[in-house]
């Protein structure tokens, strides 16, 4: 199905689902009436909302003076002003007191099946303090930062957690980005340590993971050691004065309490790294009270988490969303958290289903990617188990098409439980449009509506607020406590990047509609930046890979509507003057990138041109571009300012030579 189809159905969709667990009164928002209340008092006064709502979710060493100071012009935000507090306190020793000293914290199911590692709260908070205390005995300090590039073990939420005890900042760095990529986010972040692996497990493979880290380091003056778990036993290469195992490093009087530190509300708890239209990745600042206590609130309205649940995120933890609903949203709120280390085919494509059954997941949280990959797999995958643990399924990532909502609600909901579409971005810190499960009237495809404290709007190209229906650039016009707070050492960015074009508000990037019910209908990203399975990507920084590569001269990337992913990368490349186009450099080129990034920002496609679409003034037509990999023949829209009409019907001809 084409972009502009999808949009269509989407346009077209006008199917609701009312809540079916409408009533369940023990629901943290129980009904609509509650939501609208909710929503009305967050509007009205939105600092009394917030204090409130920290006072209620976390517990402050010191309680915060004022909610909130800002300024978008700036751009300035505070909370909770004077307050102090430590995220790994609020994580995990305060519900040693509370009755939850023995409930499990964190089920791990390793890619083997016999692989299951359960922690207890009790026994979290002794990993987490002795980790700690390496660090700590290592020399590093509160505001030091310290760089992750780790498996999906749980040796990588201890690591966060043991950073955030001693008022560190976590950088981690997907296990799926190359040396190159790690590189440069130590160098930017500047790194005291790393930790790393041996290996990742992935899909019956072992991938080596330290020979990336070695390659990394290579050119990081700042990373003076460098810690590694052992996950697959590999014999590994270790530099002695630099290199020590985990569990080396560990010794059993570590495992003694280990101080939190006194962290302002303010204070950096972690940088993550994400991709935007322009330049290199940016390094996304979160704080430590606003992002917590915005972590927790909606980790509870959104999948309505009780104490009895198991609650499961598919994501990786190098992700955001790994972040607020793997790690700090669920153990703050003292919930039991599965974490999983492989993937969803492997070895079979009733992997998520069976394990699912085997720990009775009640929530479960994942990707419409996986969705749509899992549909081609057929049903009777899903019928091998038993789904009746489920009551809450969310999805997050991109927009989730119709046809793979009613696939969600029908073969994994009983066609009845609630699907909380969730919109949100690594710069939000936690999710933003969703609906809740036992309240809100659902329509497939729509995130539906903002969570209580969010003011968020449509405008258009002027920043007038659009009437109903009108697609527009989605935008929050006052803070929430999640937000970033900044680009690390680059305030010029976070300026330019979010608060320059529409003055006064904050501006996500996104194309979006409302419809007359309010309902939000997200349709993608309006800028440079592609969604491949739910992952962000920069088409600046494939490009910039391709022409570091002698053969090309130079290089366009545009994303290319997929029926599973959502979308696949497609490079225009014009190479060298000497250079002869074949299939070994298209492979090569391929490779090259996997290399300078990382395998996901391999391009699917590579089509070979002499020339590409530009404008007099030499501006590339990146919209002719998507137009012409989508396979779309005709409406270009205004060609006029091409210098060379004639490049488009070249391109077309070139991929359909390709494809
Ligand atoms: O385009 C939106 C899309 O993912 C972008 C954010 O990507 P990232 O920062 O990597 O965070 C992903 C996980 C929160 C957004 O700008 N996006 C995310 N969730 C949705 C979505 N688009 C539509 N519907 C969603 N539910």
């Amino acid at each position: 199905m084409s972009d502009e189809m999808k949009i269509q159905t989407m346009m077209h969709e006008q199917r609701v689902f009312e809540p079916s667990t409408n009533g369940s009164k023990d629901a943290h928002v129980p009904d609509m009436d509650a939501y609208e209340a909710l929503y009305k008092q967050s509007m009205d006064d939105p600092e009394s909302f917030w204090m409130q709502r920290t006072q209620e979710l976390l517990d402050w060493k010191t309680s915060p003076e004022t909610a909130l100071e800002w300024d978008f012009s700036i751009p300035e935000i505070k909370w909770f002003q004077g307050g102090t507090l430590n995220a790994s306190y609020n994580c995990l020793d305060r519900h040693l007191e509370n009755g939850r000293r023995n409930k499990a914290a964190l089920i791990w199911q390793g890619e083997p099946d016999e692989d299951v590692r359960v922690f207890t709260y009790q026994m979290l908070h002794s990993e987490v303090c002795a980790f700690a205390n390496v660090l700590r005995s290592r020399g590093v300090k509160k505001g030091d930062t310290v760089a992750l590039y780790m498996p999906m073990i749980p040796e990588l939420p201890i690591a966060m957690l043991a950073c955030a005890r001693i008022g560190a900042i976590h950088s981690v760095v997907f296990a799926g980005f190359s040396a190159m990529s790690l590189q440069n986010r130590i160098q930017d972040c500047e790194a005291k340590i790393l930790v790393t692996a041996d290996a990742v497990l992935r899909a019956g493979r072992t991938i080596p993971l330290k020979p990336n880290a070695d390659e990394a380091l290579a050119a990081c003056p700042t990373v003076k050691q460098c810690i590694v778990v052992s996950r697959a036993g590999l014999d590994v290469d270790m530099k002695p004065e630099r290199d020590c195992w985990w569990h080396d490093c560990l010794t059993d009087s570590m495992h003694s309490e280990c101080s939190p530190e006194v962290m302002d509300a303010e204070d950096p708890l972690f940088i993550l790294y994400t991709s935007g239209s322009t330049g290199k990745p940016k390094g996304v600042v979160h704080t430590t009270g606003g992002y917590l206590t915005y972590a927790a609130s909606t980790t509870q309205q959104v999948f309505d988490l009780k104490d009895n649940d198991v609650y499961w995120c598919t994501a990786d933890c190098g992700w955001i969303t790994g972040h607020s609903y793997i790690v700090y949203g669920p153990l703050c709120l003292g919930g039991t958290s599965l974490m999983f280390e492989g993937v969803p085919s492997w070895p079979a494509p009733d992997r998520f289903w069976q394990i699912v059954e085997k720990f009775g997941v009640n929530i479960f949280y994942t990707a419409p990617t996986v969705i749509r990959a899992l549909m081609r797999e057929g049903v009777e995958w899903t019928r091998r188990h038993d789904l009746s643990s489920l009551r809450v399924l969310g999805s997050v990532g991109e927009p989730i098409n119709p046809e793979a909502w009613i696939w969600y609600l029908e073969h994994i909901g009983h066609g009845k439980l609630p699907i909380v579409d969730t919109w949100w971005q690594t710069e939000t810190g936690g999710i933003m449009i969703s609906a809740m499960p036992a309240a809100t009237p659902l329509k497939p495809g729509s995130a539906t509506l903002p969570l209580p404290g969010v003011d968020i709007a449509i405008v258009d190209d002027n920043g007038n607020e659009a009437p109903p229906n009108q697609g527009g650039h989605l935008v929050v016009r006052k803070p929430w406590p999640g937000m970033l707070r900044g680009v690390w050492k680059n305030p010029e960015r976070f300026k330019e990047t979010y608060f320059s074009r529409f003055p006064g508000m904050y501006e996500a990037g996104d194309g979006a509609r409302r419809d007359d019910d309010g309902y939000f209908w997200v349709m993608g990203r309006l800028d440079d930046v592609i969604n491949v399975s739910g992952h962000r990507m920069g088409t600046a920084e494939i490009e910039s890979a391709l022409v570091a590569h002698p053969a090309v001269a130079e290089a366009a990337v545009v994303g290319m509507p997929h029926d599973v992913k959502g979308e696949t990368i497609y490079a225009y490349v014009i190479l060298g003057a000497d250079e002869e186009e074949s299939d070994e450099l298209m492979k090569e080129l391929r490779v090259w990138v996997r290399k300078e990034i990382g395998p996901i920002a391999a391009p699917e496609f590579i089509q070979f041109a002499d020339e590409l679409p530009k404008t007099r003034s030499g501006k590339i037509m990146r919209r002719v571009l998507r137009k012409i990999a989508a396979g779309i023949r005709d409406e270009f829209g205004d060609t006029s300012t091409l210098a060379d009409p004639g490049v488009i019907i070249d391109l077309q001809d070139g991929r359909d030579d390709m494809l």
